[in-house]
Formats: C-alpha cells, sequence, structure tokens
C-alpha cells in the first residue's frame, strides 16, 4: 500500500456531496486546496460548487447498482463516505433501508479492491452497542463494519446528533421547538445526548484526512455538554429568545407513536422520526475523548451551535416524503 498522508496532487472522493454533511464539507475542503472529485447521483445538484472550482471532477453513479463506481474510484487516495437511507412515509422501511445501504457499502469495498484507495473516511452514528441498538443504529455500525473489511484504511467517526440548519435531526428538533409551546412527550426526551455542532464535525473530518496517524481508527465526536432532548429544547428556545417550552412526560409514547406524532405536528415524515427517535431510546455519549490527541479543536457550545444554525438558510430537509 503507498503512503497514507495526502500529496498536493492526489485526488479525494466525496461520496454523499448532495447530502447535509457532505455538501458543508466541500468548501472546507476546497480551503485546504484539496484536489476533489465528487460521486453523485445527479450531477445537477453540484452544479455550484463546480462553477466556482473548476478543478473539482464530477462522476455520476449509484452505490446501490454499483453504477459508475469503479471509474470514480480509480487513482483517487482517499474517499469519504457520507451516505446513508432514511425516509419517507413509511416507518416499515427501516430493514430494507439497511439492507440497500449494507449493499451500497459493499459495493464500495468491492470496487476499492482492484484500485489504489488508501484511506476510507466514514461517519456514522453514535449508539450503545449490543442489543437495545435501534434499528438504525446497527445498520450504521454495519457500514463500519464493511467499510474496515477492505484493503483500505478506514477511519470511523462516530456522532449523535449534529447541530445545523437543513440537518435532519436538528430540524427535527427546530421544529418542535417552534411549533409547540405546550408539549407531551414520551421519556426517551429524558436520555443522555451528546450533541455535536456541524463546524466542529467538519474540523474533525478535514483533521482526519490530513493527518494520517487517524487511519484505521474508530473515534466518538461530541460537543462538550451531555443533554437531555429536553434540554436541547429549552436551550434551544432560548438561543431563540422564545419562552421556556411546558414539557410533560408520558409512558405511553413508543417511538412508532412519537414518529406519527412529529409527523402530524411538521413537515418531517414518520419514515425519518422513526430510526431518529428509536436511537434516542438510549444514551447516545462518547466513550472516549480519544480524538482530541489527534485533532484538538475548541468545541462549540450547544446553544452558540444552534444561534449559528438559526443564523443559516431556514429550509432544511424532513419534508414528507414519499
Ligand atoms: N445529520 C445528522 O444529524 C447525523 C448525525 C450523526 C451521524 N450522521 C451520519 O452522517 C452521514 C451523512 O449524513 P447526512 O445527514 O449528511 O445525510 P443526508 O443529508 O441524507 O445525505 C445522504 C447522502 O447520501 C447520498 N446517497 C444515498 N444513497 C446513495 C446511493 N445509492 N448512491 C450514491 N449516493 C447516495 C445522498 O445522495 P442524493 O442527494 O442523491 O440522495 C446524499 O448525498 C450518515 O452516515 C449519517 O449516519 C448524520
Amino acid at each position: 500500500m503507498g503512503s497514507l498522508g495526502l500529496s498536493p496532487e492526489d485526488r479525494v472522493l466525496v461520496i454523499g456531496a448532495t447530502g447535509f454533511v457532505g455538501g458543508r464539507l466541500l468548501p472546507e475542503l476546497v480551503k485546504k486546496k484539496i484536489r476533489l472529485r465528487l460521486f453523485v447521483r445527479d450531477p445537477a445538484r453540484v452544479v455550484e460548487i463546480t462553477a466556482l472550482n473548476k478543478d473539482i471532477e464530477v462522476f455520476q453513479g449509484d452505490l446501490v447498482s454499483g453504477m459508475g463506481l469503479k471509474e470514480a474510484l480509480r487513482g483517487i487516495h482517499s474517499a469519504y463516505y457520507l451516505v446513508h437511507s432514511i425516509g419517507g412515509k413509511s416507518v416499515f422501511r427501516n430493514a430494507e433501508y439497511a439492507e440497500r445501504d449494507g449493499t451500497a457499502a459493499r459495493n464500495f469495498i468491492s470496487a476499492a479492491g482492484d484500485e489504489e484507495l488508501r484511506r476510507i473516511i466514514y461517519l456514522g452514528g453514535l449508539g450503545e452497542k449490543g442489543d437495545n441498538l435501534s434499528e438504525y443504529l446497527g445498520s450504521r455500525e454495519e457500514i463500519a463494519a464493511i467499510l474496515s473489511s477492505g484493503k483500505p484504511s478506514a477511519t470511523i467517526l462516530r456522532a449523535a446528533i449534529i447541530i445545523g440548519a437543513g440537518g435532519t435531526s436538528f430540524e427535527m428538533l427546530r421544529y418542535l421547538v417552534e411549533r409547540l409551546p405546550v408539549m407531551v412527550c414520551p421519556k426517551w426526551i429524558d436520555s443522555r445526548i451528546q450533541p455535536i455542532a456541524i463546524k466542529d464535525v467538519l474540523a474533525y473530518l478535514v483533521g482526519c484526512l490530513l493527518n494520517p496517524l487517524t487511519a484505521g481508527e474508530t473515534f466518538d465526536i461530541g460537543g462538550e455538554e451531555i443533554l437531555t432532548y429536553r434540554d436541547m429544547m429549552q436551550l434551544y428556545a432560548e438561543a431563540r429568545g422564545l419562552t421556556r417550552r411546558l414539557i410533560f412526560t408520558v409512558p405511553f409514547l413508543t417511538p412508532l407513536l412519537s414518529a406519527y406524532w412529529v409527523d402530524l405536528v411538521t413537515p418531517i415524515a414518520s419514515g425519518i422520526a422513526h430510526p431518529l427517535i428509536e436511537g434516542l431510546k438510549n444514551d447516545v455519549v462518547c466513550k472516549d475523548n480519544c480524538i482530541d490527541e489527534f485533532i484538538p479543536i475548541e468545541k462549540t457550545p450547544f446553544k452558540e451551535a444552534v444561534s449559528i444554525a438559526l443564523s443559516e438558510k431556514k429550509e432544511g430537509p424532513g419534508v414528507k416524503g414519499s
């Protein structure tokens, strides 16, 4: 295998460039003068950034069918894998999505096997391992295992809720607080969560690429504060200058019922809300801070992260899907 360190002439592939995290990562990599290639299903979605940066290459394809993957991987040094399937109106498609994501990751690893790809950097979900893991977080873990099973060295980052405009989890929080001064909530709102600002996620993603010592490692990433969803709702309200929300918990609201309730009161479809809520059944907290030894950053406090998100464009995903 060649060097894990990146040289100025090396090219880096971004998969998921049209997504919430991937879309925001592109300008950060451009700032660092990293030569990019994007693997997208619809090239029309990246015209804005490619018009401004003529060196960015765009390859069209699809991970699930495998179309275009081999061509996109040719001559690539490192690849970001920022992909998942989630959504729709039905809450009963989680297994189908997990299956699709598994196929996508296996196709990617198989195509990478014949190429010179040295590194993969993957952002997955934080969650307790074992039987209590939700189906969605289980799928995130499975993808990490598949991506670590190939020839390239994989770096796995695991994050809980990411705070940034357009992120599905953040948009759910935003809609709930904006729309409901009084809430009757299920008990998952008191699980412990370690949210992270999108700014900090991007710093870690870029940092991992630039630091070859992170190759082959798994890191939990999170902000300084461990909060409950209830705390997050109140801090959001404070950052927005709203009155404190009146929140009552009841024992009988299951993740399924909660997802239908979120669908009813916000534009977040139940098929998106369900895996997010299920993921909060258990605590989602970093088990260590090892990442600090490799990429020391000043972590953004939760309320500041919310204020930044509020100052950004308002519309995000989470619209009711098909
Ligand atoms: N958002 C959060 O709060 C959060 C928290 C923790 C971890 N994460 C992790 O971060 C990663 C990225 O999440 P995100 O929020 O950025 O997701 P996202 O906004 O839904 O973006 C997903 C990306 O995956 C691409 N994709 C899906 N299926 C594909 C396929 N078959 N072939 C090629 N591309 C495909 C999508 O392309 P299209 O645009 O063509 O659909 C899109 O670019 C995920 O692994 C997620 O688990 C996110």
